[in-house]
């Protein structure tokens, strides 16, 4: 498969009243064409600001993308013009979100916010791009289309405004869909019938999906390739299937311990102790040692790096480093 985004070394910072926050601290990954690249990591790890730096929507002077650059399609978006990155934006690259209100107008008609990305970027005339939304409304399994098409917003249900969000975003055929925690906000089963439609549309287009999620259960069901994020820094990644069968970081493997099984008694339910560090107290030494059962005296005073191991799994942890790990 060809690469689609190589991301590499991205930093994004943030400068607060009480200081300079790395919230996403020298990642890289790649996105290969018709794959499903899925982000995972506890709250305030940096995952959106990560989609965020992709999308170009990290605004000065509260934040900065400071270093590292985002290959897509043989261009660095991070050197492109506004009016350039916004034409790629919603075109060649969409993003959903999981509150559909952040992106949907309030008073414009669900027609009319299909049809606006079609006029504007596929440079359809008005009646085409009626009909079209129409159709993108019925493809995400909404009934009656024509009367939705003429509703506002606030007619629709939770779980309605997310298909027309990514009727939206998939209007103009992305080569990449990022969808920050599209379906958190909905109950299981229209969860599941979002998904089963994310993945409907990529199977048609040959779209790449990079996908932020908390839950390893979507992880499970999504991903080709699993990047785990902590404090800002990517942990561990590699392929499904083996990362979920042989995890290596002890954070990915405290993670999936977390993922509730069929019978489970919610008492019984295992959760990483302690938390995430304050970003703004960071120190040199691996972010996850004071919660880590394996913690050596080295996690205390320097930084694995990510390493790639025979498995083509890649982990940053001090237990796969040999020798000075001991010391
Ligand atoms: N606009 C901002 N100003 C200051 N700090 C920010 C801003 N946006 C994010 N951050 C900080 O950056 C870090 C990463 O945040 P991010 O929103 O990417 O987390 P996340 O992994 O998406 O979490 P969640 O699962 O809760 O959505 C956090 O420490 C957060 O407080
Ligand atoms: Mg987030």
């Amino acid at each position: 498969m060809k690469h689609l985004m190589n991301v590499e070394g991205l930093s994004t910072m943030f400068y607060t009243e009480e200081g300079k926050v790395a919230a996403v601290d020298n990642v890289s990954f790649r996105v290969r064409e018709g794959e499903t690249v899925c982000i995972v990591g506890e709250s305030g790890c940096g995952k959106s600001v990560t989609a965020m730096s992709i999308m170009g929507l990290i605004e000065e002077p509260g934040g900065r993308v400071t270093g590292g650059k985002i290959e897509f399609a043989g261009e660095d978006l991070l050197k492109l013009d506004k009016n350039t990155l916004r034409a790629i934006r919603g075109n060649e690259i969409a993003m959903i979100f999981q509150e559909p209100m952040s992106s949907l107008n309030p008073v414009m008609k669900i027609a009319e916010q299909i049809m606006e990305p079609l006029m504007v970027h596929l440079k359809m005339k008005k009646k085409a791009a009626r009909e079209r939304a129409i159709e993108l409304i019925k493809q995400v399994g909404i009934s009656r289309p024509e009367q939705i098409a003429d509703s506002y917003p606030h007619e629709l249900s939770g779980g309605m405004l997310q298909r027309i969000m990514i009727a939206v975003a998939v209007s103009c055929n992305p080569k990449l869909l990022i969808a920050d925690e599209p379906t958190t906000a909905l109950d299981v089963t229209i969860q599941a019938q979002i998904l089963d439609m994310l993945r409907e549309f990529k199977e048609n287009s040959g779209m790449s999906i990079l996908l932020i999620t908390h839950d390893l259960g979507v992880v499970a069901e999504m991903a080709d390739y699993v990047i785990v994020m902590y404090s800002g820094k990517i942990v561990e990644e590699g392929e499904v299937v083996e990362l979920f069968k042989h995890p290596k970081h002890p954070y990915t493997r405290g993670l999936l311990k977390s993922k509730p099984v069929v019978g489970q008694r919610l008492e019984e339910l295992y959760s990483i102790p302690g938390q995430v560090p304050n970003p703004l107290e960071l120190e040199a030494s691996c972010y996850f040692h004071d919660r880590c059962g394996d913690c050596m005296q080295v996690c205390r005073s320097r930084q694995p790096q990510l390493k790639e191991l025979d498995s083509g799994q890649k982990v940053a942890c001090w237990l796969y480093e040999e020798v000075e790990a001991h010391v």
